[in-house]
């Protein structure tokens, strides 16, 4: 399979570094190889590491606290040596015994041969390839996430092992906010809530670095490296000839606050991710990696942060060429090394770090902190402790790497996160004793490639769905339908023949990484070409309503479908990965009963009116702006958030809360009062023991009240009074899967922690809580919760 979709460098920049010189070999050298390789596997090499010697030099030994040996590894370079190692690719420094080092790997989900980091031609040719990260957001599991990243985390640590890594530093996880429908790499992404993307960031950090789901082991040790990604306000492709390289988000204080920060506070002080990613854009006029406000006071100050901070491929250089912010190529440098950026993803420090030291721009003490910062990531993945197959992860064999436990879990995640959004007259699921034959047309149906979306690896292996339903209905007749997911022709005539012939249909559809992709946003919501007329006329057809699934990562106008009588069924399955064909068909037989709510809003096209390059997320009546995502849009849905049906129905009841008020201590710092006479607090300036205080609990049943055992998430959400102040209309404060047998009933406990959960930004970006009452909501269930002062 070739459809790994590998960076491309604007057109002015040099080439990616993933391109390497191949070296010719001779004819018979060829022919000795290739019999070796027919008569022999091929044998596991040793790994690339430093210090065979640990009582060499202070930055050998392991004893030594990371700052000390990191300080003096630093210390024993020559300029030249010190500037070598500020790109993602860092030559070796024999003298000194450090091997070269490649900082550039992919594991979004799964670990990826996107970067030059990791390669697949030795002993291990295959990686687990979970679900793109929208579907596995739609299980809303955060305990299914943290199993994700310790499988990747796990299988990248094998590679190493077996000496197919040269770094193991991975470019993961993705956590903008999905603001606009339109993205193209939404699908990259846990969705449209920043708490949900809070979650999904700490609990696959936590699992990829080798830390325990609730956190609470030392950091110190990487099994591997993480790096929240793209800081910030990044979620802009090309729109319009808008581009993310020159793009300037403007973006008030109060998105900020508590839309596009919260995943990236979160995924560094809860989650300790070891990385962080500058982005392409500008934020407010000043490029991201060369923000001293946003990578230094920001991250490292106010949140702590422990690591290495890389830019984008290239982003460095575009701050002088395309973006004109630097004058100079020097300028550049030195803006960034000051901002507190540490490695850049390409060539352009290297280049130039050695004429802006000449000319005074860069001081030996900004290049000597970006390197201690780079080695003690190094140092923490225990590259420097001598051989690390003999140290505290070199166990990690080549066995675990598409382990029957990795594709089994590829399978349940896929399973998780599927989203059924229509079954009139309970459709679905079809019996397999009683369906008979079977029509599968669409361009999505066979091609087990579209399963893996983008930033995927070589897949363990993969069944396309038509041939898992197949191996169901062995009376299946399958037609494309379309010349493309594009559909610019379609075979309409020939469907409606097969429909009609066929006792029940299912057209599998949507969009692939042509309709959206990095450096390719959409523009329109509906369906591509002619997809929707197809799907349209083989329903009026067919004997019986059909089942449409559709995969795609961000969302699509589907409204004719809807409403359509004939079209009786309609489920979403993302880009399910390398078991997600099996997953479909197992839901459509019902040998799983879906659970999966979706992680963001399905808009109509008329949406599309709003300019992509608008960030705000609050409506404004005054130009009809409808606002973003549920948190703010207020206008017409397909879909809304957290939507979802299954084979089963789960009734709700609140059960109990242990404060149908909260009372805020009055006193002048903390709150202010309004016109309208309403007041707020500012739950910032609270402290964290007052706000600690205000804890409460509450407590909801949830009952499956259906004949099929299933996976259900409970969401709760807050409703506040009134959005006249800039508050949200609700906010996500919950949410739990259970997991429930035919007439079960569980019991499922919130904590409430009225400074966050409670609380929304204000002008200035200072979290405040309205006094007043609100809603707490599960489903139809309402409680009512008052803030006093
Ligand atoms: C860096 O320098 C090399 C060698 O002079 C050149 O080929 C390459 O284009 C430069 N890259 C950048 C990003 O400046
Ligand atoms: C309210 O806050 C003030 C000032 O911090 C404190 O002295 C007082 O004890 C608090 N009262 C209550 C009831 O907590
Ligand atoms: C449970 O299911 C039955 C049968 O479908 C229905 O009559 C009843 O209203 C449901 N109860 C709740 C609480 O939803």
């Amino acid at each position: 399979m070739n459809t790994h979709i590998h960076f491309t460098p604007p057109p002015h920049q040099f080439s990616s570094p993933t391109h390497r010189k191949k070296k010719k070999m001779s004819p018979l050298l060829h022919l000795i190889l290739f019999s070796l390789l027919l008569t022999t596997p091929v044998e596991p090499t040793d790994p690339p590491f430093s210090c065979g010697d640990p009582t060499s030099s202070n930055f050998c030994n392991p004893s030594l606290p990371i700052a000390v040996r990191s300080s003096d590894l630093v210390a024993r370079l020559t300029l030249d040596e010190k500037i070598s190692q500020l790109g993602n690719t860092a030559p070796a420094i024999p003298r000194l015994g450090v091997p070269a080092y490649q900082w550039w790997s992919e594991s979004l989900h799964g670990v990826a041969d996107s970067g030059p980091g990791i390669h697949f031609n030795g002993p291990i040719h295959f990686a687990t390839s979970f679900p793109q990260v929208i579907l596995s957001a739609a299980s809303f599991n955060p305990s299914l996430w943290y199993r994700i990243g310790v499988a990747i985390g796990d299988e990248a640590r094998a590679l190493y092992n077996a000496g197919q890594a040269q770094g193991m530093t991975f470019w993961a996880p993705n956590i903008n906010v999905f603001r606009d429908p339109r993205w193209g790499r939404g699908q990259e992404t846990p969705g449209e809530d920043p708490g949900m993307a809070s979650k999904y960031a700490v609990s696959y950090v936590r699992g990829l670095q080798g830390d325990s789901f609730a956190g609470d082991v030392s950091a110190e040790h990487l099994k591997a490296s993480a790096c929240c990604k793209h800081f910030t306000a990044y979620d802009l492709e090309n729109w319009h000839g808008q581009t993310r390289y020159t793009f300037d988000a403007q973006v008030s204080a109060q998105d900020m606050a508590d839309t596009y920060q919260p995943p990236f506070q979160s995924c560094v002080e809860e989650g300790k991710a070891s990385g962080i990613m500058c982005s392409y854009n500008k934020v407010n006029g000043v490029p991201t990696c060369a923000d001293y406000g946003l990578l230094s006071r920001t991250a490292r100050n106010a949140w702590g942060f422990n690591g290495y901070i890389t830019s984008d491929c290239d982003a460095v250089s575009i701050i002088h060429d395309a973006q004109g912010y630097a004058k100079t190529p020097e300028d550049a440098i030195a803006d960034v090394l000051k901002a507190g950026m540490d490695v850049n993803c390409g060539k352009y420090l290297q280049n130039y770090t050695k004429s802006a030291v000449q000319q005074g721009k860069v001081s030996m003490g900004d290049i000597d902190r970006a390197l201690h910062n780079l080695f003690s990531i190094r140092m923490r993945l225990g590259l420097f402790n001598g051989n690390p197959k003999q140290h505290r992860f070199g166990h990690i064999a080549t066995s675990n790497v598409c382990s029957s436990k990795h594709q089994f879990l590829a399978l349940e995640v896929a399973r998780d996160g599927i989203v059924l959004l229509k079954n009139s007259a309970n459709l679905l699921p079809l019996s397999k004793a009683r369906t008979g034959s079977l029509a599968v047309i669409g361009p999505n149906a066979n091609n087990p490639s579209v399963l893996l979306g983008n930033y995927h690896g070589p897949p363990c292996g993969s069944v396309s769905p038509l041939q898992a339903l197949q191996s169901r209905a062995m009376n299946t007749h399958y037609l494309a339908g379309c010349d493309s997911v594009a559909c610019g022709t379609a075979s309409i005539g020939e469907a409606v023949g097969l429909a009609k012939t066929a006792d029940y249909v299912v057209l599998i559809m949507g969009l692939d990484q042509t309709q959206e992709k990095e450096e390719l946003d959409r523009v329109s919501l509906l369906l591509p070409g002619m997809q929707q007329s197809l799907i349209t006329s083989v329903a009026n057809a067919a004997k019986r309503p059909v089942i449409l699934v559709l995969l795609s990562g961000g969302p699509v106008d589907v409204t004719f479908a809807k409403y359509n009588p004939k079209i009786g069924a309609i489920l979403w399955g993302g880009y399910p990965g390398q078991a997600g064909g099996v997953a479909l068909a197992e839901v459509i037989f019902g040998e799983h009963n879906p659970g999966g709510r979706l992680p963001v809003t399905w808009y109509p096209e008329s949406f599309t009116k709003v300019p992509m390059t608008d960030m705000q997320m609050r409506p404004d009546p005054a130009s009809g702006f409808p606002g973003r995502t549920y948190r703010f849009y207020n206008g017409p849905v397909v879909f809304k958030f957290g939507y979802g049906l299954s084979y089963s129905n789960y009734a709700y009841e609140f059960i109990s809360v242990t404060q149908n008020q909260v009372y805020l201590n009055k006193s002048d710092s903390l709150y202010a009062v309004e016109k309208s006479g309403s007041i707020r607090y500012n739950a910032a300036k609270m402290g964290s023991d007052a706000c600690e205080t205000l804890r409460f609990s509450a407590v909801v049943g949830v009952k499956n009240n259906g004949s099929m055992q299933g996976r259900h998430p409970v969401l709760l959400f807050l409703r506040w009074p009134d959005v006249r102040r800039g508050s949200p209309l609700k906010k996500l404060v919950g949410f739990e899967s259970v997991h429930l047998k035919a007439g079960e009933r569980a019991e499922v406990e919130f904590n409430l922690r009225p400074c966050e959960h409670l609380s929304r930004a204000d002008e200035d970006g200072m979290h405040m809580l309205d006094v007043g009452s609100h809603f707490l909501e599960v489903g139809d269930e309402k409680h009512e919760l008052t803030v006093l002062a």
